[in-house]
């Protein structure tokens, strides 16, 4: 797939969507939303797929933010619109079917914060910075980031976060679970691979109802989440995977499996 504002590439079953504008910190504009729905729609459709890594190019930044020379020429409606077109994208990224990693290598700012925050799990170069500067510039987060980010951290680191506009180091995203680990730099990419291909070695239809269980259930009561839960673990047993997940392990074999 051939993208302006982002490098795909397929290695086997890993996809690795790339935010490719790095003379601008790949600060997202309305062109990079679109181009990142249809790319994602396209990684959600392709079930060889297994697992999926977010990442920036160039050295110093995952995203930069919003664009914001594109905010600074919008009307209210147009702001609310861009709003509305970042949450859906995001929330089709939190949707994918197989695990999306973003891989943060440098600044993840702004939209960039709320990008690694749609995705299922993070992990951090050791020069990142992370944070929602967006009452520096008069604004609130548009991307969710109010809303994820305190689910992910708890709300008054959140607010910390929010209200006072300061990025944290990737040390201090740590220690708020904000992202799962903090590895050098040149760690960075072949850790999130390394994690990627330990998940595709996993049964894929049961990864995928993990996903769904958690994403569902943590929208929901402990009643309701643990409901479904049940329901989706019966539904494991009607497939292939399933025997032979159990199968293999009986026979002291690894097992082959083919997401049926
Ligand atoms: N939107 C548009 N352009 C951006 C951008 C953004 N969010 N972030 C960086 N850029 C552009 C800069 O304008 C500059 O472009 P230019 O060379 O044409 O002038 C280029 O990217 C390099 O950025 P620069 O500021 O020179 O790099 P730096 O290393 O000095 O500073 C940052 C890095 C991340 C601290 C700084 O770019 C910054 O504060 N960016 C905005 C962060 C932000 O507020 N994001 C939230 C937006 S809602």
């Amino acid at each position: 797939m051939d993208y302006k504002y982002l490098l795909y590439v397929e290695k086997g079953p890993v996809a690795t969507v790339t935010f490719n504008r790095p003379e601008k910190l790949n600060a997202i504009h309305r062109e990079t939303w679109f181009e990142l729905r249809a790319c994602f729609r396209a990684i959600a459709a392709n079930d060889q797929l297994r697992a999926v890594i977010v990442t920036g190019s160039g050295e110093k930044a995952f995203v930069a933010g919003a664009d914001i020379a594109e905010l600074a020429e919008l009307t209210p409606t147009e702001a609310r619109d861009l709003s509305a077109l970042g949450q859906a994208v995001l929330d089709e990224i939190a949707a994918t079917p197989r695990p999306v990693i973003a891989a943060v290598n440098g600044y993840a700012l702004g939209g960039g914060l709320e990008v690694a925050l749609a995705c299922h799990m993070r992990i951090a170069s050791e020069t990142a910075k992370l944070g929602l500067p967006e009452v520096s510039l008069g604004v609130i987060p548009g991307y969710a980031g109010t809303q994820r980010l305190p689910r992910l951290v708890g709300e008054g680191r959140a607010l910390e976060l929010i209200t006072s506009g300061d990025p944290v180091a990737a040390a201090e995203a740590l220690r708020i679970g904000l992202v799962n680990r903090v590895v050098p730099p040149d760690e960075l990419l072949p850790a999130c691979e390394r994690l990627a291909g330990r998940i595709a070695q996993r049964g894929p239809l049961a990864v995928q109802h993990a996903l769904t269980a958690v994403r569902h259930g943590l929208q929901g009561s402990l009643a309701e989440g643990s409901l479904l839960e049940q329901n989706l673990f019966g539904l494991l047993w009607s497939t292939a995977d399933m025997r032979e997940g159990t199968g293999a392990f009986l026979e002291k074999r690894k097992p082959d499996f083919q997401g049926r």
